[in-house]
Order: structure tokens, then C-alpha cells, then sequence
């Protein structure tokens, strides 16, 4: 076959070289009879293609016509030779150009989309300055962007996104492995509520009632149970709640992590600590492009984070929002409120945008949470923060089955519907904790984006089943 040259890889080392790519056309500009320019793009790449009328190329006016008649985003095939173009070019990634001899067109995109990219690759600033200027330029709204994300995908940004999340799952992978774990895959089809409360999507299971699993915790237990000392998921999560905000989703993809304790909970965090750490040198130093990529179009600060990841109480947390003047019950839940000014405060006082709050109140965490040995009013609990939201929560568990059962009834499950799991605890359990994260959160909170469906490839919430 023949030699394909990847967009990304035109560089002004190839000059003088025979091509061929292939691309979007996402710019077409007729300049004469006898001239045009195609700007075709690849993911995140772009290179002008140059058509001149000559018959020593062999390139034909009716080619010339040809080209500027092609439709925005159609695929399109160019034969041509690279060349370095006389001014820097602004308007594409490559800095070179190719001079076409043959132009085929692949397949066709309809004349009129229903986005128009350079519309929905434009940061807000470029708008107000659009705007200032008295240009009229249509913003593409969420929404529209989701019932077209076939198109939407397409902007610079969102190919950075998926990458970077797709970073952020290998590194979470990677880590763990070092770490040894072993990669589990717990069932997705299970008979009830795995975290307490009313929230699963029901269905039949052979004429049984059963849910969509809402996190693979009570399996990843068993799983503890069954003589794996450290395990991890990657897996989807499905949450029916109906909550319409910036950050739920009712599908999302868990990374959920299980290990024995051996001597105190803060083994769990500390593998946090090193894992996040992980992840965002990572980014930092692996991922330049895409998240240049992102502040392009999303302007956002890096994320500030210590090497050694804080650790606060949760009555410190209460005492810091009170001197703030915030009032807060000091045995309830934080609320979204609370929890980002808290951010904001810990942000000054100690230089972190990511830490983890522990020793929350018995009260406010799932049936399978710890009590504290000390006090058991409060458990071994901790949620972890970015930007003063939550993005993980984690625990010791509960392993014997005495106190299991107790709980749950207190927390107004009945027993006898999880009895196989709390009889995994009688058979020799070890003490555990985990934790469990959602990918689009972390990438959604490392990028400062506002939207979780940003993070989503296809997102699910309660008002969106298709795409
Ligand atoms: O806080 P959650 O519900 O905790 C659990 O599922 C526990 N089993 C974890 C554990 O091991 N103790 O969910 C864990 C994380 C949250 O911190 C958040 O990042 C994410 O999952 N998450 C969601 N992401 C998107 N949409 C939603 N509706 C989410 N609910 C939770």
C-alpha cells in the first residue's frame, strides 16, 4: 500500500516530501479560477493545502473547482508535496504547507451542518470581543452540543479532554499495578442498592427484581473477603437520582480501589496521596499540548496541589468555615455551598486546591462505614477535594458481621436482602477501606471546566438517553 502520513507529523523536516493525508476539510477558501486553499484537519491537527492550476503539477482549473466545491467536513484525501509557507501560518497547527496534485473527496458531509465548528471551538472571550467589535457570532449552547456530539467532539478542545481523561485512566491503572493490585470486574447486574437508599435503575432479571449496580463496593469487599489483598476497578456506575446539576451524571466511570488495613485507615489515604500526586505530574508534564488545547478555548489556572497531600479533620474543616462566618450543623453533611468555600479557605491557609478531610460523623456516611474506636459518633471516613469539590469519598469498612448487621438495620436496610455479603465477614475477613473516584469529575475539576457532560464522551443525565 501506499505511505500515509499522519497531519500531526508534518513538520518543517518533511519539506520537499511526497505526501499523503487525509482530513476533514475544515476551511475551503477559492482565491482565483486558478487558486484555493484546503484546510484539512485530524484530530487535533491542522495543514493548508494549496491548489494551483499548473500543468507541470498537473493539477487542472477544474481541480482547482473541484476543491472548492467540497463541502465543510467532508473526508477528504490529498496527494501533495510539503512546503514551507512564506509568512508563519495562523490559522493552522502545522507550519508548513502541501502543494496538492491530487484531490479526492471520500465522502461527502451534507452542505449545512447543525454546528458550526469554528463557532463551537471559540473561548467566551473571543465572543465578548466579537461582540464589542459589533460582529454577530452564534454561541452553540450545551445542549445543542450533545444532540450534534458527533460534531462537537470534533473542536480542539474536546479531543484534548478524552485524551487527557484517557491519561488520567491509564495512570490510575498503571499506579495500582505498581502497587500491586489486582484489576477486578464486579458484576453490574445485582439483586439490590449497593450504597444504601432508593436510588437504582430497576429491571427484570429472569422474572426477579434487580438493579444497574451503583458502585461496585459491596463486591469489591467480597472480593477482599476472597483473599485478594488489594484490588481495583474500573467500571461504569449508574446513579438514578434525579439530580439535575453541574456534576452528576447517572452514568459515570468508577475507579474504585479496595485493600487490607493493617494497622490504621490512613494506609488507604496515603495510596490517594501518591496516586493523585501521580496523575497530576503526569498531566503536567506528559500532556502539555491537550491542556494548552483546553486553555484555549476553556481558560483555566493549574491546579495547585502539595507533594505531600494535606489531611484535615472534619471538625477542623467546621472550625475554619465558622471563623469564616459560615454556620454549620457540626454533625450534619457539608453542602456544595460549604464544601467550595472550604476550598477556597484551605486554599489560602495552606497553598492546596487537593486535599482530604477525614473523621466525618457517623451519621452523614453508608451503612458499611467504620465508627470511630475512639468515639463512634464520628467514622473512618474521609472525602477528598479538587477545587473544593468532591471527588472521591473513601472509608475502612465494617468486617465483622455483628456490627454489619447493625448497622445496616440503623440505617433502615434490611439484612436478610444483603445476607451474602454480610456473611462474607464470618468466613475470616480482614480489616479493609477503599475509596471510589469518578473519572469525568477529576478531569472535569483538574481543567476547571464548569460541566461534567464536557467530561462525558455521551453523557447520561436525567434528561439525556440519546446519543
Ligand atoms: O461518593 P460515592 O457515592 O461513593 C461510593 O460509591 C463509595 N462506594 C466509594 C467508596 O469506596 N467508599 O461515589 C464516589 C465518587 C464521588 O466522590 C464522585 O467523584 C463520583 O464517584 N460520583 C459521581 N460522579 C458523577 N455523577 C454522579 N452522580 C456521581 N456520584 C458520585
Amino acid at each position: 500500500g501506499r505511505v500515509w502520513t499522519g497531519i500531526g507529523d508534518l513538520d518543517e523536516a518533511a519539506a520537499g516530501r511526497a505526501v499523503l493525508i487525509r482530513g476533514a476539510a475544515q476551511a475551503i477558501r477559492p482565491v482565483s479560477k486558478k487558486m484555493a486553499f484546503v484546510v484539512l484537519r485530524q484530530s487535533m491537527s491542522t495543514v493548508q493545502c494549496v491548489l494551483v492550476a499548473s500543468a507541470d503539477a498537473g493539477v487542472s482549473t477544474q481541480m482547482v473547482r473541484f476543491a472548492t466545491s467540497l463541502s465543510k467536513e467532508s473526508i477528504v484525501d490529498v496527494e501533495g508535496v510539503v512546503s514551507l509557507p512564506k509568512e508563519p501560518l495562523k490559522a493552522t497547527t502545522q507550519q508548513v504547507e502541501i502543494q496538492v496534485r491530487k484531490i479526492y473527496c471520500i465522502n461527502r458531509a451534507i452542505p449545512t451542518l447543525p454546528i458550526n465548528l469554528e463557532d463551537a471551538s471559540r473561548s467566551e472571550a473571543e465572543f465578548e470581543k466579537a461582540e464589542q467589535a459589533g460582529e454577530k457570532l452564534v454561541r452553540v449552547g450545551q445542549d445543542t452540543r450533545l444532540n450534534f456530539r458527533a460534531i462537537d467532539l470534533r473542536t480542539p478542545a474536546n479531543q484534548a479532554i478524552f485524551r487527557i481523561q484517557c491519561q488520567v485512566e491509564n495512570k490510575f491503572r498503571d499506579f495500582f499495578l505498581s502497587k500491586n493490585f489486582v484489576g477486578i470486574h464486579s458484576p453490574k447486574l445485582i439483586s439490590g442498592s449497593s450504597e444504601g437508599g432508593a436510588a437504582v435503575f430497576k429491571l427484570q432479571y429472569n422474572g426477579q427484581p434487580a438493579c444497574l449496580a451503583q458502585s461496585p463496593q459491596l463486591y469489591k469487599q467480597m472480593a477482599i473477603c476472597g483473599g485478594f489483598e488489594r484490588v481495583f476497578e474500573v467500571g461504569p456506575v449508574f446513579r438514578a437520582e434525579n439530580s439535575n446539576t453541574h456534576r452528576h451524571l447517572c452514568e459515570f466511570v468508577g475507579l474504585d480501589a479496595e485493600m487490607e488495613i493493617k494497622e490504621h485507615y490512613f494506609e488507604v489515604c496515603d495510596i490517594i496521596d501518591g496516586l493523585f500526586v501521580a496523575i497530576f505530574k503526569h498531566l503536567n508534564e506528559n500532556c502539555k499540548k491537550e491542556l494548552e488545547t483546553i486553555n484555549r478555548q476553556y481558560p483555566f489556572e493549574p491546579l495547585k496541589y502539595l507533594e505531600k497531600t494535606l489531611k484535615l479533620t472534619y471538625e477542623e474543616g467546621i472550625q475554619m468555615l465558622k471563623e469564616a462566618g459560615t454556620e454549620i450543623e457540626p454533625m450534619g453533611d457539608l453542602n456544595t455551598e460549604a464544601e467550595k468555600k472550604l476550598g477556597r479557605l484551605v486554599k489560602e491557609k495552606y497553598g492546596t486546591e487537593f486535599f482530604i478531610l477525614y473523621r466525618y460523623p457517623l451519621a452523614v456516611r453508608p451503612f458499611y462505614t467504620m465508627p470511630c474506636y475512639d468515639n463512634p459518633a464520628y467514622s473512618n471516613s474521609f472525602d477528598v477535594f479538587i477545587r473544593g469539590e468532591e471527588i472521591i469519598s473513601g472509608a475502612q469498612r465494617i468486617h465483622t458481621p455483628e456490627l454489619l448487621t447493625k448497622r445496616a438495620t440503623e440505617c433502615g436496610i434490611d439484612a436478610s436482602t444483603i445476607a451474602s455479603y454480610i456473611e462474607s465477614f464470618s468466613y475470616g475477613a480482614p480489616p479493609h477501606g477503599g475509596f471510589g473516584v469518578g473519572l469525568e469529575r477529576v478531569v472535569m475539576l483538574f481543567c476547571a471546566l464548569n460541566n461534567i457532560r464536557k467530561t462525558s464522551l455521551f453523557p447520561r443525565d436525567p434528561q439525556r438517553l440519546v446519543p
